[in-house]
């Protein structure tokens, strides 16, 4: 394998050995390793090597990017990384779990508690306000109630959305929903988020704002992160770039001065209360002004709300033969029944079963099939 450095990289290294030397030389913790990965998909005769024999290792609080061109391979070695495709051969360690040994169950539960997901579509769930979405993974980890809301709330509110919590994901722009997106991601604070082409669908300022979040949520808390991108610019971003050509390793790359990702700015909340009190004012206003106008023209007061704009036709759309709208129903409705049996428990004052969490399957998994459908 040929490992490149960047400048920086060497100049790092460099202070780093007349600083320390040699031995005392700073370790960091390898979170994934991935050790001869192998993945051949068959197709009638022919057989596809989409990843061929790759090892590579992924230290704790990495930025890591998948880098290739189109086929090459890069969703197949996320996913296997992600435990959603089977390893035809080789193995993936995270955490010094060796994850293909682990049972269907025991992997959920390891996604639940580890890992987390930002997708290109973004999946959110169309008939759920931001905050819902968000509070999702959290009622899966059996969080109660309280403490889900405020874990969502302070999500958003650290992703600039402190003002589009009630929306739905139809009366959000793209940017927005990643926003959402990516809070989702990190709420239950997984050690390692996993992206795929998080900003495939957005343009060239929003996906700026979106990878500086991303770098930004990370870095707070020492996160992992692995992202699939086949643009070079986005790998500025990167502590370590892997280089994918033909489902093989082309070339490692370091770089010890990766750029800084930064939190957007939103309004503190005293502004933004005032601002609304004083819009609202200006609304009641305008209305006071309106019924008068409108008894005279009731047509003219037919203003659609927000909740009303659109039906909720934003569902995941199949892809190939798995349904992505089936698997969100079926996922809100067992986020549905945990939260009802946490209702239920809490009036019985008693705690929810604990096997409840195994009833459906990783939710999360599921809708990441996506990516591997190629929508
Ligand atoms: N389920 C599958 N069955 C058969 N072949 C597959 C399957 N999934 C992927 N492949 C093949 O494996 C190769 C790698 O696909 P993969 O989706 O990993 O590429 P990629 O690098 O993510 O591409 P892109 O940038 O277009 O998303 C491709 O040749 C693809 O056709
Ligand atoms: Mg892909």
């Amino acid at each position: 394998m040929d490992v490149r450095q960047s400048p920086g990289c060497l100049q790092l290294v460099h202070k780093h050995t007349i600083q320390c030397g040699e031995d005392m030389e700073e370790k960091k913790k390898t979170v994934i390793e991935v050790r001869d990965a192998k993945k051949v998909y068959r197709m009638g005769q022919e057989k596809i090597k989409a990843v061929d024999g790759v090892s590579f290792t992924v230290e704790e609080g990495e930025f890591c990017c998948l880098l290739g061109t189109s086929g090459s391979g890069k969703s197949t070695l996320l996913n296997l990384m992600a435990g959603i495709e089977k390893l035809t051969k080789g193995e993936i360690i995270i955490k010094g779990k060796s994850i293909g040994k682990m049972s269907e169950n025991k992997l959920a539960k390891f996604r639940q508690d580890n890992l987390g997901f930002v997708f290109q579509s973004y999946n959110l769930i169309g008939s759920m306000t931001a905050l819902e979405n968000v509070e999702f993974p959290l009622v899966f980890k059996r969080v109660p109630a309280k403490k889900r809301r405020k874990l969502a709330v302070e999500m958003l509110k650290n992703v600039g959305l402190k003002g589009r919590m009630q929306h739905k994901p139809k009366e959000m722009s793209g940017g927005q929903q990643q926003r959402v997106g990516i809070a989702r991601a990190f709420v239950a604070r997984p050690a390692i988020v996993f992206a795929d082409e998080p900003t495939g669908n957005l343009d060239s300022k929003t996906t700026i704002e979106v990878m500086d979040m991303l770098k930004a949520m990370a870095r707070q808390n020492n996160q992992t992160i692995v992202m699939v991108t086949h643009d070079r610019k986005l790998t500025e971003y990167a502590d370590k770039i892997i280089n994918i050509l033909d489902g093989k390793i082309e070339s490692i790359e370091i770089q010890a001065n990766s750029k800084e990702g930064k939190f957007p700015e939103y309004e503190e909340p005293e502004a933004a209360e005032k601002k609304s009190e004083k819009s609202s004012k200006s609304v009641k206003d305008k209305k006071k002004n309106k019924d008068k106008d409108s008894k005279s023209d009731k047509k003219d007061a037919a203003i659609t709300a927000p909740g009303d704009r659109q039906a909720d036709t934003d569902q995941p759309q199949s892809a190939g033969g798995f349904d992505l709208a089936y698997e969100t129903e079926k996922l809100e409705a067992a986020a549905q029944k945990l939260i009802d049996e946490e209702k239920a428990a809490k009036l019985a004052e008693q705690s929810p079963p604990e096997d409840m969490a195994e009833e459906i399957k990783d939710g999360f998994t599921e809708l990441t099939k996506e990516n591997k459908s190629g929508l």
